[in-house]
């Protein structure tokens, strides 16, 4: 039985899906292997939660559904180029991704680093398009929310890839895991949760609520995807399970274990739904997800 939140998220996916497609035009010139990668670590698979998230915080503000798509897009484009390099040898050495081998086996390591690269930097273009939003001063605003989200610092995503790494050979604390995951995880699902708020011009409260509701889902999704690691099928979730413990590396379950991860897990989802009661009814399919993320096997 497929539920109505996963018809949702399956409409939406495909809107991605065809966005993506229309952006990235193969090339029969000499980059032609640069393209195709860059499609191939892209087009195929993937919940496409980001961007979800993305237009269903755009649907508490009334803002026009193409501006979400390509707020969205831009995003999973950050995403998809995370997912292409944290699988390189030189990172986590990872030969399965969403159910196919990972860019660098298809292709090879240059072309993944490549891909990678043109995938980031093609989101930023996303973003600076009139199409995203009429507004200049909201596109920089979304630039620069992005920017942060993937970036350097300790609280964006490449940070946090800095001390996952750190993580293989250090044994970092609950406080360290959660920082980590802060940026590793937590700062793209961030973005994704305010974009709506931006692109709809929100006050204060209702953006302070959308980023507490982020933070709680974007932990609540590191756990799950630390449980799967632990727990999954390769064939359900569709990249290599037990990397985590063959790479000895500290995460939730090696610290909470199971049953100790899997409750905190659920207190996050639940008080992340609580976050967005003063939206009412209108954040019903915001706080199912926050449920999926917990309860989801792939
Ligand atoms: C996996 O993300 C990587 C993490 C940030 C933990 P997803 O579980 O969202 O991967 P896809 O996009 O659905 O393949
Ligand atoms: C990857 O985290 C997060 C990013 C790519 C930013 P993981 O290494 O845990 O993700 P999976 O398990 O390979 O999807
Ligand atoms: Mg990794
Ligand atoms: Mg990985
Ligand atoms: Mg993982």
């Amino acid at each position: 039985m497929v539920s109505p939140l996963e018809q949702a998220m399956a409409r939406a996916a495909s809107l991605v899906e065809s966005a993506i497609d229309r952006l990235l035009v193969p090339t029969v010139r000499p980059e032609a292997p640069l393209w195709d990668a860059m499609r191939y670590g892209s087009l195929a698979g993937g919940k496409r939660l980001r961007p979800f998230l993305v237009m269903e915080s755009s649907g508490l503000f009334g803002v026009a559904d193409e501006h979400a798509l390509r707020a969205g897009m831009a995003v999973e484009l950050i995403h998809c180029y995370s997912l292409i390099h944290d699988d390189l040898p030189a990172m986590d050495n990872s030969d399965l991704r969403r159910g196919r081998p990972t860019v660098h086996k298809k292709f090879n390591d240059a072309v993944a680093i490549l891909a990678g690269d043109g995938l980031l930097t093609l989101a930023f273009e996303v973003l600076a398009d009139p199409a995203t939003h009429p507004d200049p001063a909201v596109r920089v605003a979304l630039v620069a929310a992005l920017a942060a989200a993937a970036g350097p610092a300790g609280t964006g995503m490449v940070g946090g890839q800095m001390i996952d790494l750190v993580a293989e050979t250090t044994q970092f604390d609950l406080a360290e895991i959660i920082r980590l995951q802060e940026g590793k995880t937590g700062a793209l699902i961030g973005y994704s949760s305010e974009a709506g708020a931006i692109l709809g011009g929100a006050g204060a409260s209702e953006r302070g609520a959308l980023r507490a509701y982020a933070r709680d889902i974007g932990l609540a999704f590191q756990i799950a995807d630390d449980l799967l690691d632990v727990e999954g099928s390769a064939e359900v979730v569709g990249k290599p399970v037990g990397a985590d413990a063959a790479a000895g590396k500290a995460t939730f379950v090696s610290l909470l274990g199971v049953e100790g991860a899997r409750q905190e897990a659920s207190r996050l989802a639940d008080r992340a739904a609580a976050s967005l009661d003063i939206f009412g009814a209108r954040a019903d399919t915001l706080k199912a997800v926050a449920r999926f993320i917990v309860t989801r096997n792939a």
